[in-house]
């Protein structure tokens, strides 16, 4: 394992408060996000919605690194070149989404194990030699009557081990996100236990599997209570119970952690982070920054709505939510 390199890729990702642009969704699930905006779902709409995103100018003063889908990693721009090229003459490092999806946890109704461990040396040969310097596995976890099981927790951490060993090995930083989803009407307090041993399994599972930790991002969810839950936290709180929930459970070793934003409407994305860097000053052994997905792109497809001619303003609309939270990686965020 090349420990140099691993560790001047994840330095990299997180230089100067930048974060990542998360555009990794698979082909079914951009058709649902065009679908709120009546966009059809082909290649073409595909190809040139993320080259209106990565082509956004000066997108790279911000955003460091942006995960891709398999398709788009091997897409080209009209002037034939490829996507990645293009994204290091931008500044943004090429990464790449391996996991296969999360799929029903036999035995363990209500809860999924994330697969694609299958052939994934070779995948991630080949993405290296295209250019990827970094990757991205998504486990899910949910909480809801009697669950997440012990099953749940061991098979999630397991698998992303195994992935993030094969990364590493492979010369790809590996991201490794285990998600607590926000679906359900659990109080906060729920959302930090669950979220506590979710952390600590996977390290453990990091440590079995000889995982280098200085080499790896770690992607996590906030603690928040569940969107439906009858209490609500405002941003100190749930600022205030991430963090204790974080340096309980998170090696020093590790040198940041991205926040997903999985359903937090953009500003709320955006303050949680803020008031996290605010109110650790600094402190943390780790930088605390973003890999968003819908919270940065959510305006931008918005006034793109399948339409070339808005490419500009959409581009715009991208790069004024990066800017908003690359200040609140630093704690500078005015809203
Ligand atoms: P959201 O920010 O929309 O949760 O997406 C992040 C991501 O990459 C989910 O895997």
């Amino acid at each position: 394992m090349d420990t140099a390199t691993l560790e001047d890729i994840a330095q990299r990702m997180l230089a100067n408060g930048k974060g990542l642009l998360a555009i990794d969704e698979s082909t079914p699930t951009c058709g649902k996000r065009f679908a709120d905006y009546g966009i059809e779902n082909s290649e073409d709409n595909r190809r040139d919605y993320r080259a209106l995103l990565l082509s956004a100018p000066g997108l790279g003063e911000n955003i460091s690194g942006a995960i891709l889908y398999d398709e788009t990693l091997r897409m080209k721009m009209a002037d034939g070149m490829p996507f990645p090229q293009m994204m290091n003459d931008n500044g943004i490092l090429p990464g790449i989404k391996v996991d296969t999806g999360a799929k029903d946890l036999a035995g363990h109704p209500g809860e999924k194990v994330t697969e694609g461990l299958d052939g994934l040396r070779e995948r991630l040969a080949e993405y290296h030699a295209m250019g990827a310097r970094f990757a991205k596995w998504r486990a899910v976890i949910t909480i809801g009557d009697g669950i997440p099981s012990r099953a749940c927790y061991r098979a999630n951490a397991h698998a992303l081990a195994r992935y993030a060993a094969l990364c590493q090995e492979a010369a790809i930083v590996p991201v490794v996100e285990p998600e607590v989803l926000l679906d359900g009407d659990h109080t906060i307090d729920r959302c930090y236990e669950v979220t506590e041993e979710t952390l600590t399994r996977l390290f453990a599972e990091l440590r079995d599997q000889n995982v280098h930790l200085p080499g790896l991002i770690l992607k996590s969810s906030m603690v928040l209570p569940g969107k439906n839950a009858a209490r609500q936290a405002d941003v100190g709180e749930v600022a205030a119970a991430t963090l204790r929930c974080l340096y309980a459970s998170v090696p020093a070793a590790v040198p940041g952690i991205a926040f997903l934003s999985g359903g937090q409407s953009n500003e709320d994305a955006t303050a949680h982070l803020d008031a996290m860097n605010k109110q650790d000053a600094g402190a943390a052994p780790w930088r605390l920054t973003f890999s968003y997905a819908r919270a940065l792109q959510q305006p931008a497809l918005d006034t793109w709505r399948g339409d070339n001619a808005n490419t500009g303003p959409a581009q715009q609309a991208l790069l004024h939510r990066a800017r908003c939270n690359r200040a609140a990686a630093q704690g500078e965020y005015d809203p």
